[in-house]
């Protein structure tokens, strides 16, 4: 069985694709947009147990008012879209991040799907919106605090005050369009992660290359800050001999 459960995708490189083809920014979220729905699908289809994808962080509402507009419009249309590809695949929606300060109707159209797919059993889908990884550790803090100090606080309180304590431990991390950075996604939960860069930006990222990710990852050891079993007899008969 794979050791590969919960996925996290930066899905970058949209706005350089769209100029690269003398196109607005705008059009390459769309096409971006319409890469998500495929690898929803395959993740859905190879039993992953979890899959978080980054599509609005606390700091891009620093990019120009327009595309940030196109952003949340495509979204809106995304979800709506989207909504029957959830229902037939058993998959369950949920958002990280604080999505109530949107328009109300895309807001609407968030709650409605979280609560449509609330009982589905198979992949569990996250969108990270308005997200920002340190302000989640912040707020899991503060969330601790709230009832005034108790005690000191341990990795255990923090993990249990995140926004979505069964999405703790990631697998897998994806960036896609080339840069080696993590950009405030997911701090607390990459720890172990393994990490995989490819140049492909998003909107050409197709559901093979994410099946050769796979293949490729599922090849890894991960000792997770142990050594492996066969270097512990090693050694063990090393000091033996000593
Ligand atoms: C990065 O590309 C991508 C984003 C900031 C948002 C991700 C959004 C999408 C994939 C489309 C909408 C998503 C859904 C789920 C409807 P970039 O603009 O940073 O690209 P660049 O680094 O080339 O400028």
């Amino acid at each position: 069985m794979s050791s590969i459960k919960h996925i996290a995708i930066i899905m970058d490189g949209n706005g350089r694709w769209a100029k690269e083809r003398g196109r607005p920014r705008a059009w390459g979220h769309i096409r971006g947009a319409n890469k998500v729905s495929a690898i929803v699908s395959e993740a859905a289809k190879i039993g992953l147990d979890s899959l978080t994808l980054y599509t609005f962080s606390t700091e891009n509402w620093s990019r120009p008012k327009d595309e940030v507009a196109s952003i949340f419009k495509l979204l809106k249309k995304f979800l709506l879209k989207e909504k029957h590809n959830l229902l037939i695949n058993n998959i369950k929606f949920n958002v990280i991040g604080n999505y109530r300060v949107l328009d109300s109707s895309v807001v609407e159209v968030i709650d409605n799907l979280i609560s449509t797919t609330m009982n589905n059993t198979g992949l569990n889908l996250s969108l990270a919106i308005n997200y920002g990884g340190r302000t989640e550790i912040v707020d899991a803090v503060n969330d601790f605090l709230k009832d005034g100090p108790k005690k000191e606080i341990t990795e255990k309180d923090i993990s249990e005050h995140l926004y979505n304590q069964s999405l703790n431990n990631i697998d897998l991390l994806i960036r896609t369009a080339g840069d080696k950075r993590i950009s405030n996604f997911l701090l607390w939960q990459i720890s172990y992660a393994e990490m995989f860069f490819t140049d492909t930006k998003w909107p050409d990222f197709e559901v093979k290359d994410f099946k050769a990710i796979l293949d490729e990852v599922k090849f890894r050891d991960r000792r997770f800050g142990k050594i492996q079993e066969s270097k512990v007899v090693s050694l063990t008969k090393t000091s033996a001999l000593s």
